[in-house]
């Protein structure tokens, strides 16, 4: 049966929408918010101020980057135990995602990793509202939590109908304090989330325009934004493209980039958005022959004449980014076959529109070292 589309978030969307926030939140009628934010975030000029400005609260800063299972358990039973009746994340996809977990475990018992996998939770989660502060994450609008084990190198899903955000401020403002390299990953990763999503098997016509609008964006104003991030317009048209691309992939799921990328990460802890954004061409050209017709649309939408040329243009796009490269992370070849297994029992494999194995992720992985 199809999946139903939908985007079940309050979604506040342009820059300064955050100025509506204490009011949104004074109208909940919040007595208690838990804050999670991360140590980069925290100490931007803007944090401060908005801070200030929210109901009784309680700041929690230290998110880590690749959010663990760990953390995640150790705040919520904090939490359970203060009263807190709803929590605001602000900060970049690591951040969103331990919130949402958290928000989770306010209302039912037990450990994260009890509910890992889809609707395994009985209850609803707490309100829980999301402030991205990058360009990439989409979380803000998915019912999706990522969560690392170091313990075993995994990365966990948790979601479920009742773990979407309350609501979601998306105030590309934010993205002022944001380092050019930062735009440029995680922006990368917002493109890789609508790529996916548009050549993903639950793909459907609302998922499409989204990512097409998305792809759009990012491929007109990604390079501009981190070569002038000081550009307002810049700034606001990546920082839509990444909520696009959220609602677009949060109906459509994503593939193997992410599925290779999130086995990387699991056992590595390298950045999501780095890892996207050097898997992203060639997995696209290892799957070329299947998705051949869904790349074709993308580029006839975008006035380029054939798949190639949109797989080019996203080359010399990324190329032109102040990021290291591949060979800078030092992957060894003995973890090849370990992370192309964690590929294929990755929960978006089924995903693909080319039937994707362990074998072809290893392929993947020996083509990228050389
Ligand atoms: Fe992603």
């Amino acid at each position: 049966m199809q999946r139903p589309f939908r985007i079940p978030v309050d979604v506040y969307l342009g820059p300064g929408c955050l100025s509506g926030l204490t009011d949104y939140l004074a109208d909940k009628g919040f007595r208690k918010l838990l804050v999670l934010s991360d140590n980069g975030v925290s100490e931007t000029p803007w944090f401060e101020p908005l801070t200030r400005s929210l109901p009784p609260h309680e700041l929690i800063k230290g998110v880590e980057p690749n959010p663990r299972v760990s953390t995640v358990d150790r705040i919520a039973l904090h939490a359970r135990g203060s009263a807190t009746d709803a929590v605001l994340a602000i900060g970049g996809g690591s951040v969103l995602d331990a919130g949402k977990a958290i928000a989770m475990l306010l209302t039912n018992d037990g450990t994260v990793m009890d509910y890992v996998g889809k609707n395994r939770f009985e209850h609803r989660a707490a309100p829980f509202i999301a402030i991205p502060t990058t360009c990439g994450t989409g979380s803000e609008v998915t019912w999706v939590s990522v969560l690392s084990e170091p313990e075993t190198g995994t990365k966990w899903s948790v979601k479920g109908d009742g773990m979407f955000p309350t609501a979601a401020f998306v105030d590309a403002d934010v993205l002022v304090t944001l380092p050019p390299s930062l735009i440029a990953a995680t922006g990368m990763d917002a493109m890789t989330h609508a790529i996916e999503a548009f050549i993903a098997r639950g793909a459907n016509p609302a998922s499409d325009a989204l990512a097409l609008q998305a792809i759009r964006l990012l491929v007109q104003f990604l390079g501009p934004c981190v070569r002038q991030p000081e550009r307002p317009e810049y700034r606001a048209r990546i920082m839509h493209a990444s909520t696009l691309a959220g609602m677009a992939f949060g109906n459509a799921d994503v593939g193997a980039v992410h599925c290779l990328s999130e086995g990387v990460g699991g056992l590595l802890d390298h950045p999501h958005g780095l890892l996207n954004t050097l898997l992203l061409v060639p997995v696209l050209r290892y799957q070329l022959p299947d998705i051949r017709d869904r790349l074709k649309e993308i580029s006839a939408f975008l006035g380029a004449p054939m798949p190639e040329t949109f797989i080019e243009r996203l080359e010399s796009m990324i190329g032109g980014f102040p990021l290291g490269r591949w060979q800078d992370l030092a992957i060894s070849p003995d973890t090849f076959g370990d992370i192309a297994r964690r590929a294929e029992q990755n929960g978006s494999n089924a995903s693909n529109r080319k039937d994707m194995r362990a074998l072809d992720y290893h392929r993947i992985l020996q083509s990228m070292a050389g």
